[in-house]
């Protein structure tokens, strides 16, 4: 399984890379938005920042909801550095974006996706990623877990290669929950990571080592 984060944050992602688990990075416009990063000089500095920190894929949103304009878009931050990942919206135009961008070699990331029908087109127009937002249909009282476990299923059955990047993950139950089902990528906040360190039984342990190892070096 592979460990992306979901943050435009610099210092976040730094720590996520010195932990040494990180495969990458998604951002999306409000990402950007919240680190106070606007402007597209700056907006295409801080995705070059970002590949510059880690080593594998960097997700870049695109902006514009037509199909020339997502083409332009998208061109452009996949120029930008090789480890750009176009990042479209799972909206006709953008379904035509990622089979234009799949015939032209350059990575995609097919984003709010909300339902099986959804990942079958992403997979049939061949995104390299398709991202079904979990926890925000679990803030509408609906199963996200179960729509991961659906794309599963549907790709398999037929050896689509696209991955499943789990997104919008809240916590760290559904890092292990999406593990469980057989994701082939997880995004969250740093937190879902580091949560996934914390038992008490360690740290009680832990504690008790070093002082039965003082005891006999004192
Ligand atoms: C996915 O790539 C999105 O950036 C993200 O996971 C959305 O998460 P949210 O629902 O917590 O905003």
């Amino acid at each position: 399984m592979k460990f992306f984060i979901d943050t435009a944050n610099l210092d976040q992602i730094s720590e996520a890379q010195q932990l040494g688990v990180l495969d990458g990075v998604t951002t999306n416009p409000s990402l950007m938005a919240k680190e106070g990063i606007t402007g597209k000089d700056n907006i295409l500095k801080h995705y070059m920042d970002i590949c510059e920190i880690v080593d594998g894929d960097v997700s870049a949103e695109v902006v514009a909801t037509d199909f020339d304009g997502m083409v332009k878009e998208g061109e452009e931050l996949a120029a930008l550095h090789s480890q750009i990942v176009v990042k479209v919206p799972m909206i006709k135009d953008g379904v035509k974006a990622l089979k234009y961008f799949y015939d032209k070699g350059i990575k995609t990331n097919c984003t709010l996706v909300f339902s099986p029908g959804q990942a079958l087109l992403a997979a049939k127009a061949g995104a390299t990623y398709v991202s079904p937002f979990l926890g925000r249909l679990d803030d509408i009282s609906t199963d996200g877990l179960n729509l991961i476990a659906e794309i599963r299923l549907i790709y398999d059955n037929y050896g689509f290669e696209t991955q499943i990047l789990a997104a919008s993950i809240r916590h760290t139950m559904h890092v292990i929950d999406c593990a469980k089902i057989g994701a082939d990528v997880m995004t969250g906040p740093l937190s879902s990571i580091d949560g996934l360190l914390k038992h008490p039984l360690t740290d009680i342990g832990l504690e008790k080592f070093l002082a039965d190892y003082k005891k006999g070096n004192s």
